[in-house]
């Protein structure tokens, strides 16, 4: 079984992008199954003084498990102000420490993205593959732009979109690729 965990960059109730991830559960291929990650609020600021005294803050150590359990991290960020949410941005830099064994170093990673705006929080997205390179992961092609997202979704909260649907799906079958063990092919 392949798991994939899938980080949502917003605290809302009633987050578009939460509600991605829990669509992509009807999109996965056989073999795979998708964990959503609930700890983000829990996470404190990171703080350099905090880190050198130890111990790690016990909800950082729990995301750093989640993210170190998973054979691939699916993350869905909303746009703040044309970039990644700062709390999911700080919860990255914790996840980042220590830089040569992070949790993230070499972890195969995908960005997808949804927010009301026309552009589907292409900017968020942009930074936060930067940010994930940052730190080592191996950030997958691809990426889904779900604009006007308060027009995506109907009641039940099923993406009414068909071709973003479709979009989810290859971005899941390039992440799920990714993951497997890469042949090496004698010259
Ligand atoms: C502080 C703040 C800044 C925002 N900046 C942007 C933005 O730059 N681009 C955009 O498309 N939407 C922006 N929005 C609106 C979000 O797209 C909208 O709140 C969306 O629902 C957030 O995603 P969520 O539903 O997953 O929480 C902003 C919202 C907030 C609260």
């Amino acid at each position: 079984m392949i798991t994939l965990l899938g980080i949502s960059g917003s605290l809302r109730r009633q987050s578009y992008n939460s509600q991605l991830l829990l669509q992509l559960r009807e999109l996965l291929p056989e073999g795979v199954e998708l964990e959503v990650w609930d700890g983000l609020k829990d996470v404190p600021p990171f703080d350099e003084d905090d880190e050198a005294a130890g111990p790690v803050p016990a909800a950082v150590s729990r995301m750093r498990d989640a993210i170190a359990g998973a054979d691939a991290v699916l993350f869905s960020t909303p746009e703040y102000n044309h970039s990644v949410p700062g709390q999911l941005k700080n919860a990255l830099d914790w996840a980042s420490r220590p830089t040569a064994t992070n949790v993230l170093r070499n972890k195969p990673v995908a960005v997808v993205g949804a927010s009301k705006g026309a552009f589907g929080a292409v900017w968020a997205q942009a930074d936060l593959r930067k940010v994930l390179a940052a730190a080592g992961a191996r950030v997958v092609d691809g990426e889904v732009a779900v604009g006007h997202a308060h027009e995506r979704f109907d009641e039940s909260g099923a993406l009414v979109d068909e071709s973003l649907r479709e979009q989810l799906g290859e971005v899941v079958d390039a992440l799920v690729a990714e993951t497997r063990p890469r042949v090496a092919v004698a010259a």
